[in-house]
């Protein structure tokens, strides 16, 4: 079984018919050649991939998960798209699947072959740290890369496809929320969990140059010590973000940027970019009016304390009128409105934002 080249032949037409229709001028600047998005990481990603994995306890398949825009729940964290659902959307590509959504319907033969627009296999809870979250059965980094790999060597993605295609790849929070928990074990300090992180990063990069990945976007954390649920720590501040977590995170963020200014010359022919998330979230919490937002410190459904007590849509919930107008939706994850903007920053921003270019840069103005 081969990836399905439709959608890509039908995308060749629409630029047979650009190149009849625009200017010489306007034609320099267009070359549309991004066939298909693969997206690993969490929940700022997942579009169901746990939802599809019954022994997964990790779960937002319930209402009221994904009211604001699919108008069901479909596993994903928020009221509605993810940051790689808009991400999509502005390439102009639909929706990638949840793999194992795909799977399934492969295995039971509702599906012949996998989509030509790109395969999202991320996983909400995960982290690039094998323990994280492991007793809820997430699906870590590895693993999400073993079954790329897997699809990869039995043909069923063309290499040339893989070459073209776009590479999102975002995780770390889970990790670091997790060092906070009071039962956790771990006996390294925060620079050498820290460091242990990174180190999963790397073989994360290498791993997926080596599967054929050119086109690279690797995103940093938001500023995790500020979720809701650092009401569950008993060592965090509820009345400002928790400092310790927010310094670790940023850390990590600085020494990513290092790790991604490398890419292109420790990997020939490929290309990558950072996209600074925490800066760009952290705009937010500090202009809220400016980005119609009247509340970035509670999440709009949940319980107890900051809303992060209690997990959206679990017994004796509550829920805000306005979910627009709130920064979070649950006890750890963003609004939908929260991720648009975000994800708007992350196509068409400037430096501070996305660097050495943007997505919409990146997506358009190179070709393999
Ligand atoms: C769920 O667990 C069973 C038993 O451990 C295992 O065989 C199966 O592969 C798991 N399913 C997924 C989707 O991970
Ligand atoms: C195949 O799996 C999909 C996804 O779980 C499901 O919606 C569909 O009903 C299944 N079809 C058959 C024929 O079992
Ligand atoms: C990751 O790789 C970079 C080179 O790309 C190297 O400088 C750095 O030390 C590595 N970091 C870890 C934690 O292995």
């Amino acid at each position: 079984m081969s990836l399905n080249l439709s959608s890509h032949m039908s995308s060749m037409d629409l630029l047979v018919t650009l190149l009849l229709l625009a200017s010489p001028v306007a034609l320099a600047k267009s070359s549309p050649s991004l066939p298909a998005i693969f997206t690993f990481g969490d929940s700022i990603f997942d579009a169901g991939n746990n939802h599809f994995n019954k022994n997964c306890t990790a779960q937002a398949d319930f209402p009221p998960y994904g009211s604001s825009f699919f108008h069901q729940p479909t596993g994903r964290f928020t009221n509605g798209r993810t940051v790689a659902d808009f991400i999509s959307q502005f390439i102009g590509l639909p929706l990638q699947k949840p793999f194992l959504e795909l799977h399934i319907q492969i295995m039971n033969g509702t599906l012949k072959r996998f989509p030509s627009n790109g395969i999202n296999f991320a996983s909400a809870g995960s982290g690039f740290l094998l323990d994280t979250n492991k007793d809820m059965r997430v699906t870590p980094i590895q693993t999400q890369l073993q079954q790329f790999q897997t699809l990869v060597e039995q043909n069923k993605i063309e290499k040339s496809i893989i070459q073209e295609s776009l590479f999102l790849l975002e995780s770390g929070s889970n990790d670091i929320f997790n060092y906070f928990l009071p039962f956790q074990t771990t006996t390294l300090s925060p620079d050498d969990y820290v460091d242990s992180i990174l180190t999963q990063v790397n073989k994360t990069i290498d791993q997926i140059y080596k599967l054929g990945a050119r086109r690279i976007a690797i995103f940093s954390l938001g500023p995790v010590g500020c979720v809701p649920a650092r009401a569950l720590l008993p060592n965090a501040p509820t009345n400002k973000c928790f400092g310790k977590m927010n310094v670790m995170a940023k850390k990590y963020n600085r020494r990513l940027e290092d790790i991604v200014n490398i890419i292109p010359t420790k990997y020939p022919g490929s290309i990558a970019v950072f996209g600074a998330v925490y800066a760009i979230t952290h705009r937010f919490q500090t202009y809220p009016a400016r980005y119609g937002f009247s509340d970035v410190s509670n999440a709009c459904c949940g319980g107890g304390t900051l809303g992060g007590l209690k997990q959206c849509g679990r017994e004796g919930y509550k829920i805000c009128n306005n979910p627009n107008e709130f920064m979070f939706w649950d006890f750890y994850h963003p609004t939908e409105r929260t991720y648009h903007l975000m994800s708007k920053a992350l196509w068409n921003g400037n430096k501070n934002k996305i660097r050495p270019f943007n997505l919409m840069a990146l997506a358009t103005n190179f070709t393999f």
